[in-house]
């Protein structure tokens, strides 16, 4: 009697452990599939905050690029305006020369008139027989020999005459005149 008590009991309490391990077994795969579920949700939003953030990246770097493109462009602009400016600049100097030497070259065959006389429309006379033939000297032995006629430093025989055609002249007068009797 006591042996069958005993098997029962043991059937019993065997019986209960069973039951206990089976509801621990059921309810922890819920627990973890739970668990999981949360860890992928977490893991999606995670997913989704990164597309986000690499989306607004992606637009903050194309707005950069847009600007810096902008930037170049606009500096090749101020650039080419630059180049443009300084080429003007460049081309109304080059006006102001050429103009310059046209009205110095206008001057100097104005004044050259009165020297024509006694020295050929193209220098090429000895003046009175006397003088060197001027044509074909430069700017600077004609400021030099008028100076020297002027302070009475250079010349021949008939200086005084050609101290008398200076002495009227003003530099400006002589240089003009230097200037165009060099391109005769
Ligand atoms: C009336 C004639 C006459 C006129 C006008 C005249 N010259 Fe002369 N020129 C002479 C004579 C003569 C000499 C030589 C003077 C000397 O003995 O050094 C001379 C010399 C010169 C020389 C130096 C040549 C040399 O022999 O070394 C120059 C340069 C010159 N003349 C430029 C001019 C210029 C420029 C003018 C006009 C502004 C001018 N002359 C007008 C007669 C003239």
């Amino acid at each position: 009697m006591k042996i069958a008590l005993s098997i029962v009991l043991a059937f019993f309490i065997l019986g209960c452990e069973s039951k206990t391990n089976e509801e621990t077994t059921k309810t922890a795969p819920v627990a973890e599939v739970k668990v999981a579920k949360v860890e992928e949700k977490n893991a999606l939003q995670k997913a989704a905050d990164k597309v986000t953030e690499v989306s607004h990246a992606v637009a903050n770097s194309e707005a950069v690029q847009t600007s810096m493109d902008k930037v170049a462009e606009v500096t090749q602009a101020v650039k080419e305006n630059e180049t443009v400016k300084a080429t003007v600049a460049s081309v109304k100097e080059t006006v102001t020369e050429v103009k310059e030497k046209i009205d110095t070259y206008q001057e100097g065959k104005a004044l050259y008139a009165s020297c024509v006389g006694c020295h050929g429309s193209k220098g090429e006379k000895k003046a009175l027989g006397k003088s060197a033939v001027i044509e074909g000297w430069s700017s600077q032995e004609v400021v030099t020999a008028l100076h020297g006629y002027k302070d009475g430093s250079y010349g021949g025989a008939m200086k005084a005459l050609m101290k008398g055609q200076v002495t009227k002249l003003s530099e400006a007068d002589i240089k003009a005149l230097a200037d165009y009797i060099s391109t005769l």
